[in-house]
């Protein structure tokens, strides 16, 4: 089994690019948590970061003097530009603007950090952060889908409250999150230590939802279910151990991150529709395993509801949510690719046949039922026991996999979708 530790940073050469984002201040911890994990750490800053955290905090904090202009020759005569872009294992922008992710979309070397980009080979990541608005942007969404295809891993954004007062995605993910990220080993990386190993999952990008969903209905209350999360945070585990890249797209839950992964909280089920049609594009395998809620408030109110004299009942008006997977499902790339698609069916009765009429009708390649009617298993339980049904295999009828703990479960699980995805590309 593989195992995903800090140590995989110990003595790596990490070149931390901050640009002009309220998140900037968080770059301070970023830079702290990249030093304890024992990287070699140079800071290099555009004009406008510095109107939010100074360089003299991050050379504090990093112990080398941090660059903020190409045209100094002072610095240059120190580290010559080529030099450091050589020097560099890894680039790391934290927080991305709107502004430098169309920069470097567009190849240009106006400044330092942007220089830096263009002329080194180091393995490239970023953090974007920006109004959720600037990054919903066709133009952004263009910029992001260009540096993906040029070989950048874009970490997050994650959705939520922003500092401009809107709520949507656009926050940059948390520096632990960040870290975790850098963790993840890349396929390359896992191929020249364990030459004789390689993992089923090794360069695949798999993306898992779990959790509940919360719907608010005013500032103070919300629908939700009794989701734990459980499921869906052992096959981010399990996913992680069998080599591959993961991203966990996860609601309110009481959980920790398993090591290795990327997490992304979200809270209402727009705000995870959203998320899984940007990330599922660039995956192998989109697995649903949250637990959606099926409706919203038709309106949230901007009060706290009150209790009206006199009447003793409330009438909510509720609108149907997106479809989440089905909506992955019937997404397609510039080639008319998408990712393997696997869904649950939570069922307390008639499994096979409610399970069967999902796989169908939100056009998935497998679906994993689970009967939670028995004691014991299903939500909020540490065991499960599924049946597993395939689009193509309907001859076959499904495969029985008794009742174990979850991480055993999604071990099965991955597996299966794992060795379907090596045997016949999906559509
Ligand atoms: O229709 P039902 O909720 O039973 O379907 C369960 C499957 O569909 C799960 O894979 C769940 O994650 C997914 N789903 C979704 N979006 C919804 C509802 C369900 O992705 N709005």
């Amino acid at each position: 089994m593989m195992r995903l530790s800090a140590n995989r940073l110990a003595g790596r050469r990490i070149l931390l690019g901050i640009s002009a984002g309220i998140a900037a201040y968080k770059s301070a911890q970023l830079a702290r948590l990249l030093k304890q994990a024992g990287c070699e750490v140079r800071v290099v800053m555009t004009a406008g970061a510095q109107a939010f955290i100074t360089p003299l905090t991050l050379q504090a904090l990093t112990g080398e003097p941090v660059r903020t202009s190409l045209l100094d020759p002072e610095a240059e005569a120190g580290m010559g530009h080529i030099e450091l872009a050589r020097w560099a294992d890894i680039i790391l922008i934290a927080p991305a603007t709107a502004d430098l992710m169309a920069r470097l979309a567009q190849g240009m070397a106006d400044d330092l950090l942007s220089t830096l980009c263009l002329a080194s080979e180091a393995e490239k990541l970023m953090a974007p952060a920006m109004n959720q608005a600037m990054w919903r942007h066709p133009a952004t969404q263009r910029n992001a889908d260009r540096l993906n295809q040029d070989g950048w891993r874009l970490l997050g954004p994650a959705s939520g409250d922003q500092a401009c007062g809107d709520v949507g995605p656009g926050r940059m993910l948390e520096p632990e999150e960040i870290v975790a990220a850098l963790i993840e080993q890349p396929a390359e990386a896992v191929a020249s230590e364990s030459p004789t190993q390689a993992l089923p999952a090794q360069g695949r990008h798999i993306v898992i939802t779990a959790g509940p969903t919360r719907e608010p209905l005013d500032p103070v209350r919300y629908l939700s279910n009794h989701s734990s999360g459980k499921m869906g945070f052992a096959l981010a585990a399990a996913a992680v151990e069998l080599g591959a890249r993961v991203t966990l797209i996860s609601g309110p839950v009481n959980l920790a991150t398993p090591e290795g992964v990327t997490r992304i909280d979200v809270e209402t089920a727009l705000q995870m529709h959203e998320t899984s049609r940007r990330l599922a594009i660039d995956s192998d395998i989109f697995i649903g395993c949250a637990a959606v809620a099926d409706y919203r408030a038709e309106a949230t109110a901007e009060h706290k509801i009150k209790k009206t004299e006199g009447e003793d009942t409330l009438t909510l008006r509720l609108i149907k949510n997106p479809d989440i997977i089905a909506a992955v499902a019937d997404m397609r790339d510039a080639a008319g690719g998408r990712p393997m698609v696997v869904g649950f069916a939570a069922e307390t009765r008639d499994l096979e046949t409610y399970a069967h009429d999902k796989l169908i009708r939100k056009r998935l390649d497998m679906i994993v039922a689970n009967d939670v009617s028995a004691a014991g298993l299903g939500f909020g339980a540490d065991d499960n026991a599924a049946l597993l049904i395939w689009r193509d295999g309907e001859a076959e009828g499904g495969e029985t996999l008794p009742p174990q703990p979850k991480l055993q479960l999604a071990r099965a699980v991955l597996e299966q979708a794992l060795s379907r995805l090596a045997s016949q590309p999906v559509p």
